[in-house]
C-alpha cells in the first residue's frame, strides 16, 4: 500500500505492561504528560482512527485531520473525515497529506485500527506504561526481529501523571 514518495506511517501508542490500551471505550490511566506528547507527536499529521477511539475521544483535534474508520455506511463524523476499508482511509490520509506536504500519517488506534495497519507501519512511538491493568483493547504483539529501538527516554513522572511512563521509538528492521 506505501511507495518511496508516500508519507510514512507512524502508530502513536501508550500501552500497558500486559498490552492493554484500553478499557470501556477510555484510556485506563490518566497521564497528562503523554496526552501532551501525542499533541506535539501529532500536529498537522493525518490521523486515522477506529470509530470507537473517535466516539472516546468526542471531538475534531485541532490541527489534525482525522479519518474514522467504520463498516457502518450511515455513519457521520462532524469534523472529520470518514472511510469504510483500511485501503480507503490511507488514500484518504495520503490526500490529506499531500495538500499539506505532511512527510507522516498517524495510526493513532485503537486495538483494531493499530492490528489493520502494523503491515504497513515504519515506526511505532510507544509510551510503556508501568502499570498492568485489565482492558477490553489491547496492542498487537510484536516480532522483536521485525523492530529495532532507536530511542528511548524517560521523562521525569509529572503532578498529573497517574503512573510512571517512559517512551519508546521502534523502527522496523530494513531487510
Ligand atoms: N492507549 C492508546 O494509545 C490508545 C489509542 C487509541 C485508542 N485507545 C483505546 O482503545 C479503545 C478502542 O479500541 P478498539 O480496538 O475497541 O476500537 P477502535 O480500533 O478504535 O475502533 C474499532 C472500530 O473501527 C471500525 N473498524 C475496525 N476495523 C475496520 C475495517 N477493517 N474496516 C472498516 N472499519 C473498521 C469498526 O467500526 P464500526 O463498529 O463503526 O463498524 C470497529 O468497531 C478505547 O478504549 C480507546 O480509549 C487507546
Amino acid at each position: 500500500m506505501s511507495g518511496p514518495t508516500s508519507p510514512r506511517l507512524v502508530a502513536i501508542v501508550a500501552r500497558a505492561r500486559n498490552g492493554v490500551i484500553g478499557v470501556d471505550n477510555d484510556l485506563p490511566w490518566r497521564l497528562s504528560s503523554d496526552l501532551k506528547r501525542f499533541k506535539a507527536l501529532t500536529m498537522g499529521k493525518p490521523m486515522i482512527m477506529g470509530r470507537r477511539t473517535w466516539d472516546s475521544i468526542g471531538r475534531p483535534l485541532p490541527g489534525r485531520e482525522i479519518v474514522v474508520l467504520t463498516r457502518d455506511p450511515t455513519f457521520r463524523a462532524e469534523g472529520a473525515h470518514v472511510a469504510a476499508t483500511p485501503g480507503e482511509a490511507l488514500a484518504t490520509a495520503r490526500r490529506l497529506a499531500a495538500l499539506t506536504d505532511a512527510t507522516e500519517i498517524v495510526i493513532a488506534g485503537g486495538g483494531d485500527i493499530f492490528r489493520a495497519f502494523l503491515p504497513e507501519t515504519e515506526t511505532i512511538e510507544i509510551t510503556e506504561v508501568a502499570l498492568d491493568c485489565d482492558g477490553d483493547a489491547h496492542f498487537p504483539a510484536l516480532d522483536p526481529a521485525e523492530w529495532e529501538e532507536t530511542c528511548c527516554e524517560r521523562p521525569e513522572r509529572g503532578p498529573r501523571d497517574e503512573a510512571d511512563f517512559h517512551y519508546v521509538t521502534l523502527r522496523r528492521r530494513r531487510p
